[in-house]
């Protein structure tokens, strides 16, 4: 089972609305996806809550010594994906989440204080010697602000694409309970989550394998 991290202690940068929107891209791919909510605020256990489909499945974990065993069980239940929505604090219950994780997402919308707010994230992932990318996230749709957030975040490591672009289908399918290529399929909005949904997967089965690898040739 792969398991992805949003993290990062800016609040409203888009974590939940992307784990949802990821969750079920992946799910329409095919794959067995759970969600694990690491935030009391509860956003995707109330979008789970409006949903009329019963998966993904949401396990809400409170502690940080709950998510070891939701993951033990995810996996023997079959779940190929796990993707876990953090609270916007650098607390006990993220730093675990980032350990677990084989990717750490960082999303942050283009402006100074995203990208900021983004380094004590970037230093944790980095001390638990985690992978991650950033997404850029909430991206102007038209004019020249991008290439500045884009430049500093790829300067500060890698930059997943495609960006994604402030949009309200993003808020509409949140509302309704839906993932955004559910909500509105022929949408752009959709389009940018299918794509990161592309990009993501491969280098999460890829990179993965090859960490495996090395550390298989390690081990002989
Ligand atoms: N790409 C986007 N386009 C338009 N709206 C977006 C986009 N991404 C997120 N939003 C909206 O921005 C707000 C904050 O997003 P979200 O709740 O996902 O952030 P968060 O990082 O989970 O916040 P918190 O730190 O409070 O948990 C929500 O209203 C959400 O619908
Ligand atoms: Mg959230």
């Amino acid at each position: 089972m792969y398991i992805l991290a949003l993290v990062t202690q800016k609040g409203g940068s888009g974590k939940s609305t992307l784990s949802v929107g990821l969750a079920v891209a992946a799910m329409q791919r095919g794959e067995r996806v759970a969600l694990i909510e690491a935030d009391a605020q509860g956003t995707i256990s109330r979008w789970k809550g409006r949903r009329e489909k019963p998966y993904p499945r949401v396990d809400c974990v409170t502690d940080p010594s709950e998510i070891e065993p939701v993951i033990s069980r995810l996996k023997a239940e079959g779940v190929w994906l796990a993707i876990i929505d953090t609270a916007a604090t650098n607390n006990a219950l993220a730093t675990r989440a980032i350990a677990s994780a084989d990717l750490c997402l960082i999303p942050a919308r283009p402006s100074p204080a995203d990208i900021e707010a983004a380094i004590p994230t970037l230093i944790a992932t980095r001390r638990l010697d985690r992978r991650f990318a950033f997404i850029l996230n909430q991206a102007p749709t038209r004019g020249g602000r991008l290439s500045e957030a884009a430049t500093s975040l790829n300067s500060l490591g890698l930059l997943a694409l495609p960006f994604i672009g402030q949009r309200n289908d993003h808020q509409d399918a949140l509302g309704a309970g839906l993932g955004v290529t559910e909500y509105a399929p022929e949408g752009k909005a959709s389009e940018e989550i299918a794509a990161l949904w592309g990009w993501i997967s491969e280098r999460l089965i890829v990179e993965s394998n090859d960490h495996g690898q090395a550390a298989l040739k390690t081990a002989c």
